[in-house]
């Protein structure tokens, strides 16, 4: 009889499509079996006990800047510490954007982003980004694809800064589709953000207070319903990062009814936290962009989840401390936009959409990890089966936590959630076969340098 590397004994596995008590037998970082709770245990060098525990695909964030570089501000972590938190926060894959500076080439951008990330804990694996191309989209989109990407964000704001023109943008999808490639589209529509935040200027109000009236709902209506026009032109496939609002969403469903591949992302501060934060004392914490919405905006929101209208959950991690928030927090258009957040993705969109809302566990796994490993041609991750990668979370889903900034492991001092009591904390998290995390303990596992090629997109 085969002795394995490690066997997990007593945990009910949560798959996106079913639920089954079973043990799982691992070896070389693979799932190597899975056995009915009755079929006597087999040899392995170690045992983790998951009694009453439930076991998800460790989680895959379609969304995080490692270090990124926003205007004047660069965030505060690198692939150690990004990678370190994302495996507390219960996500073994984290999926980086190589996004350039103005005048930087991207192929670069992404040859040093790969570079860098042999340093990481976790899985990586990254999205190309394109602004304006001063050498041939389709010759880019094929290095980046050598290179093992096959999503490409396309911002349609931050004029100046990394926004894409239409003809770029149309480029972009046609060039990807003959790789089986996905763009990644961050809509908000430029002259509406900067026309509001001029009439805001006008009236003296560009701090951080007034973020939701200089990047209005309107925004980001009209750039989804645009690009969406573009990719029907294309015939291409799109995915929207970080949807705010139900009536987004809504874009995307219709244009699904209608024959265009759309995708809809949301992150957990969409669905948990409203704009009322921006009239608390430091509005500058929360500053990220899309802004917060109003709270019948975001309980749309996540009745749009429960519809089953929504694909993935990222965190749109970006780790700056509260000192480079406040820094430029009288000027909106200077600060450092985005939350910290890989860590606490799987706890705060538990508690939100499972504990409150309903939503079924297996529907919380496909945001969390089958439909995220799918959309990035990543098909060895999020499921739990023989074959699949052995990447794993251990869950109490009954024990509850506060969060706090002390105890999280991002580089940054905040958390936008602390003093809040949430479920769905990591007990134990098993990366490539390992454990790395056994509640507060750390199993660091060096820098594995496990950085993935996409595959051709399964489109569904
Ligand atoms: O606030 C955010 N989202 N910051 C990161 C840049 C972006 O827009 O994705
Ligand atoms: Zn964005
Ligand atoms: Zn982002």
């Amino acid at each position: 009889m085969e002795n394995y590397d490690l066997v997990i004994r007593g945990g009910v596995v949560v798959n996106s499509d079913a639920t089954t008590a079973m043990n799982i037998a691992i070896s070389d970082g693979t799932i190597r079996e899975l056995l009915h709770p009755d079929v006597p245990l087999p040899s392995s060098d170690q045992v983790v006990e998951a009694t009453g525990k439930t076991i998800l695909p460790g989680g895959v964030d379609p969304h995080c800047h490692v270090g990124q570089r926003l205007g004047a501000y660069a965030g505060l972590d690198d692939y150690q510490s990004a990678s370190t938190a994302a495996l507390f926060g219960g996500t073994t894959t984290i999926i980086d954007f190589a996004i350039p500076q103005p005048g930087e080439d991207p192929v670069r951008a992404l040859r040093d982003r790969r570079e860098l990330a042999a340093d990481s804990r976790s899985n990586v694996a990254f999205h190309g980004c394109i602004i304006e191309p001063d050498s041939p989209v389709p010759e880019q989109i094929a290095q980046m694809v050598e290179l093992g990407v096959r999503t490409v964000k396309l911002f349609t704001t931050y004029r100046g800064e990394v926004m894409a023109s239409k003809k770029t943008i149309l480029e972009v999808m046609r060039s990807l589709k003959q790789y089986g490639g996905l763009p990644y589209v961050h809509a908000e529509a430029n002259h509406f953000v900067e026309d509001s935040q001029q009439r805001m200027r006008e009236l003296s109000k560009l701090d951080a207070a007034s973020m939701p009236e200089t990047r209005p709902i309107i925004a980001e209506l009209a750039a989804v319903s645009e690009t969406i026009d573009l990719a029907r032109y294309v015939e291409s496939p799109v995915y929207f990062v970080h949807q705010t609002t139900g009536k987004a969403v809504d874009l995307v469903s219709s244009a699904r009814s209608a024959g265009v591949t759309a995708y809809s992302e949301v992150c957990p501060h969409y669905l948990s936290l409203s704009d009322e934060h921006y009239s608390q004392p430091h509005p500058e914490r929360f500053v990220c962009c899309p802004p917060l919405r109003d709270s019948a905006t975001v309980e749309e929101l996540n009745s749009r989840a429960l519809r089953g209208n929504v694909d993935a959950l990222g965190s749109d991690h970006c780790c700056f401390s509260t000192g480079q928030k406040a820094e430029s927090a009288h000027d909106v258009t200077q600060m450092p936009n985005g939350l910290p957040g890989v860590e606490t993705r799987l706890p705060v969109a538990y508690t939100t959409l499972v504990v409150r809302h309903g939503m079924s566990v297996n529907d919380f796994v496909g945001l969390f990890s089958t439909t995220p490993a799918r959309l990035n041609g990543l098909p060895s991750k999020g499921h739990i089966g023989v074959g699949f990668d052995a990447d794993l979370v251990i869950l109490d889903e009954s024990r509850a936590k506060t969060a706090t900034s002390d105890h999280l492991h991002m580089a940054t001092d905040y958390t936008p959630y602390e003093g809040t009591v949430l479920q769905g904390w990591p007990e134990v998290v098993i990366c490539h076969g390992k454990v790395v995390t056994e509640g507060d303990r750390f199993i660091d596992p060096g820098p594995v340098g496990r950085t993935l090629n996409a595959e051709p997109i399964d489109l569904g």
